[in-house]
């Protein structure tokens, strides 16, 4: 599914970075090396390029991470790509100062194995941001959310699978959104931010 969607004309989430990324990256220290999840045709991964980070984006879309690195050297940055299941991709130990998730909709066995894996991949002061849509999502008009209402995720399931983390901020909300045609209008979403503090 996602190859053929990347497949389409244009950026099915736009070139410009995610809202909520672009209001919170400057929490990651400066110049640090970042890794985006599920990160698709990469507009947060060239956009935190362009930030000065050192980004490694990560998905199993080989044209969509093919799309990503035309739009590094478009913007003039270089991304390194890893076309990986994220059940088989090893977040490492301490080597994170950033870790990024957006729209990172997986099955949610996956998903708690993935962000149990957060704390320890993160360098002291790292900081993990999420964006997600939640289930009410489903009462929006906004066009946007997993196909399957197991995939939405929450902000009280996401504080016990990120225990590890300082909650930073943490929040359920309703915006509008403007990311590409399949991100579009009304909608919920989780937001976190969390960090590596002690
Ligand atoms: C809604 S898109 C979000 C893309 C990107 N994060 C963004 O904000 O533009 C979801 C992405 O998750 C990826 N994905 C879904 N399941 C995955 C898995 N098991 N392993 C790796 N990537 C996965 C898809 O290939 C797709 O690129």
């Amino acid at each position: 599914m996602w190859d053929q969607r990347y497949n389409e004309e244009g950026f099915a989430y736009g070139t410009e970075p995610n809202d909520f990324l672009k209001s919170e990256y400057r929490r990651v220290p400066k110049k640090g090396r970042v890794l985006c999840l599920a990160e698709g045709e990469g507009r947060n991964a060239v956009f935190l390029a362009k930030q000065g980070y050192l980004v490694t984006a990560v998905d199993q879309s080989l044209v969509g991470l093919q799309k990503a690195e035309n739009l590094a050297a478009e913007h003039g940055v270089e991304i390194s790509t890893t076309v990986a299941d994220l059940a088989d991709y090893d977040l490492g130990s301490e080597v994170w100062d950033g870790i990024v998730s957006i729209a990172a909709h997986v099955p949610p066995l996956l998903r708690k194995e993935i962000h149990a894996q957060v704390a320890g991949a993160l360098k002291r002061n790292g900081i993990f941001i999420l964006e997600a849509y939640t289930e009410r999502h489903l009462e929006m008009d906004g066009v946007g959310g997993p196909p399957q209402k197991e995939l939405f995720m929450s902000l009280d399931e996401l504080k016990v699978e990120l225990e590890g983390l300082e909650l930073i901020m943490g929040i359920e909300i309703e915006r509008n959104i403007s990311e590409g045609k399949y991100h579009q209008g009304e909608s919920v979403v989780v937001q976190v931010v969390a960090g590596k503090i002690a």
